[in-house]
């Protein structure tokens, strides 16, 4: 059982054959005044010839170099006690992993992706360069992501003979972290055409909160797997952990459940669907990313597409002709429940892991339930739509081999804004609540979990106005900017913050589709993946140089980013106070 699995990976026998053009330094890097010098704490341009003045940096090492907490998100705690660093060769880099069979196979892949993050070919001159040994020691075999799993980690970078990369972890989770705050602190100098790492630095670290996500709309537009897979990227750089795909709407059914395919007739067309095999090879891929993937199907509302194609059934979903963006299951009709319940059943064993499930349960419309008859029996509709929600979840545990999931979400609403309502819903214990608007003083006073997504704060898709003629405004008006992600704490008192399981940037997808979902959710998610990670102290204005860095390290990896600010402050840190 304790029996570690050592092994080596020698690196890749990649052999590099540069045009060994000029040591005469190409491009901008000849020119006088693209130099920097690091003085209080900030780059400074300045102009200089670097081949005679060996103390000018590249912007790149810069950087690194000079700007405090080089590592987004913030690590709670990192020392560095020198700012040196040294230049290797990448091909150089030795891998030791000790770990458990089901974590090795899985560290193997992860130091995959780590390679493959320097993209650059360095030099092939003669030099004296370090050599980089990483060592990762991981204690437990934990191979899937839960709500509270070990994701710490330690890092250590010391520099003798050659550089030791020390990775200590309880899990696989944390390992990983480890080698992305690691990527951090390795970057590529064009001038010496080497990677360089940042040595004599400390790392101990642990997320805040345990729920750190993203959710993608793909019913109001659809997003293919590879898109997907390239915010997953994104949010295995900046750490956060889960990607909530809020997968069914009134409008489109865009996934092919083996058991139950007359549903994905309700796609927009043949190619806006995910096919089983697709979201196993996401949920494979985001595994080795830290990021957990939530399949939500949303109900009793927000129902339509798909559900007229029943074989037989005519009336499973009620309401849709009056407001066709908003249609109700029929609770008159308990077939719809079984119908669901067979949906919930076949996403359980996709997602191979009960531990978290989201049911939906948002912007239920009353006046349309209250016309049925399952309605009439109850004294009030409060109590009519806790009794729905509560049936909701019996179908789930049925669906679940008799057992509820640990964690069941549902989005915050006028049922957990009610004394009757919560009162009324069994399984307190296992409800986390999503809060987006409303009321959360009383769901928080009997002591429900939460998780924020205060549309205020953490809306993605607000700010571009109305959609359709009849609108005046966007319905969550005006855009929410990264620093407003970055400075919200819903936790002020200690008791809000113990319920609070974490947070969840939100991206509905009325007004953007595949062109611009990268750049919607990038940089904010990034912004509040720090908040989450390790809530630190307000913004100041070594935020925006350190965010601006992650932006280029993001960028080398092929993600897209909008712009936070001219690229002039960029190149001149610390000129746009
Ligand atoms: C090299 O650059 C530094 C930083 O600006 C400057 O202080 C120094 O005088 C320069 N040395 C030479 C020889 O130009
Ligand atoms: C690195 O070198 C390989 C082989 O010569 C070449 O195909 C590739 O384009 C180079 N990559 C970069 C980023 O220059
Ligand atoms: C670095 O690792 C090597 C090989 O494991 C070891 O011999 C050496 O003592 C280590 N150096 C430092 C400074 O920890
Ligand atoms: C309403 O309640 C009555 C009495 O409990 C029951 O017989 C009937 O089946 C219920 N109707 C619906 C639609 O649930
Ligand atoms: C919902 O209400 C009905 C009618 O009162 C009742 O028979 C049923 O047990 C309730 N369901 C749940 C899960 O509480
Ligand atoms: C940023 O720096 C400027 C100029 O030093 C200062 O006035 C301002 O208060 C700082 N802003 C923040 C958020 O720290």
């Amino acid at each position: 059982m304790n029996k570690f699995v050592i092994i080596w990976i020698l690196s890749c026998g990649f052999c590099v054959i540069c045009k060994t053009s000029s040591p005469e330094f190409k491009s901008d890097y000849s020119r006088n005044h693209l130099h920097w010098t690091c003085s209080n704490n900030a780059c400074e341009r300045i102009a200089g010839n670097y081949r005679v003045n060996k103390t000018l940096l590249t912007l790149e090492t810069c950087r690194k170099m000079c700007v405090d907490d080089p590592i987004w998100p913030l690590p709670k705690s990192m020392k560095i006690f020198n700012k040196w660093h040294s230049q290797f060769l990448k091909n150089k880099i030795m891998y030791n992993i000790e770990a458990l069979p089901g974590t090795l196979k899985l560290l193997e892949e992860s130091i995959k992706i780590f390679r493959a993050y320097f993209k650059k070919n360095d030099t092939t001159r003669e030099g004296n360069y370090l050599k980089l040994n990483i060592r990762v020691k991981n204690k437990d075999d934990i191979v899937k992501l839960e709500l509270g799993t070990n994701e710490c980690y330690q890092l250590f970078v010391k520099l003798g003979k050659t550089v030791n990369v020390t990775i200590v972890s309880q899990t696989f989770f944390g390992a990983r972290h480890g080698l992305e705050s690691l990527s951090q602190l390795i970057w590529f100098d064009p001038h010496e055409n080497t990677y360089q790492i940042l040595h004599d630095v400390e790392i101990e670290d642990c997320p805040e909160f345990a729920y750190r996500g993203v959710m993608v709309d793909t019913s109001r537009n659809f997003f293919p797997i590879i898109l997907l897979k390239k915010v997953v990227d994104g949010m295995s750089h900046t750490k956060l952990n889960i990607l909530h795909l809020h997968l069914t709407d009134s409008v489109s059914f865009p996934m092919k459940l083996k058991d139950l395919e007359w549903l994905s007739n309700g796609a927009y067309d043949d190619e806006s669907l995910y096919t089983e095999e697709d979201i196993e090879d996401l949920i494979q891929y985001s595994t080795l990313r830290g990021v957990k993937l939530i399949l939500e199907i949303d109900a009793p509302s927000h129902v339509s597409a798909g559900w007229h194609f029943h074989p037989t059934l005519s009336d499973l979903v009620i309401c849709d002709e009056e407001d066709i963006l908003n249609g109700h299951l029929n609770p008159d009709n308990e077939e719809s429940l079984n119908i669901l319940q067979n949906i919930y059943r076949n996403l359980l064993n996709l997602m191979h892991n009960d531990d978290i499930f989201h049911i939906g349960g948002d912007e239920v419309n009353l006046r349309c339930l209250e016309t049925t008859k399952t309605a009439r029996n109850f004294s009030d509709m409060i109590t009519f739509w806790a009794n729905y929600t509560n049936v909701l979840f019996e179908r789930l545990k049925l669906a679940n081999n008799n057992k509820l999931p640990k964690n069941v979400i549902m989005w915050s609403s006028p049922l957990t804004d009610s004394y009757d309502g919560l009162n009324y819903l069994n399984h307190k214990e296992n409800i986390i609540v999503q809060f987006w608007f409303g009321n959360s003083y009383l769901f928080l006073a009997k002591q429900f979990r939460v998780i924020f997504s205060t549309v205020g704060y953490w809306y993605l898709d607000c700010g571009f106005g109305p959609w359709k003629p009849s609108q005046v405004h966007g319905v969550c008006d005006p855009f929410k900017n990264w620093q407003k992600a970055y400075e919200y704490r819903p936790w002020e008192s200690k008791y809000i913050k113990s319920l609070t399981e974490g947070g969840e940037v939100c991206l509905w997808s009325e007004q953007v589709a595949e062109e611009s979902l990268e750049t919607r959710i990038w940089p904010r998610a990034a912004a509040f993946a720090e908040r989450m990670w390790s809530d630190p102290p307000e913004l100041n204005n070594n935020t925006y140089v350190r965010l601006d860095n992650l932006r280029e390290s993001m960028r080398s990896r092929g993600i897209k980013v909008s712009a936070i600010w001219p690229r002039w402050c960029s190149i001149n840190p610390g000129s746009c106070q």
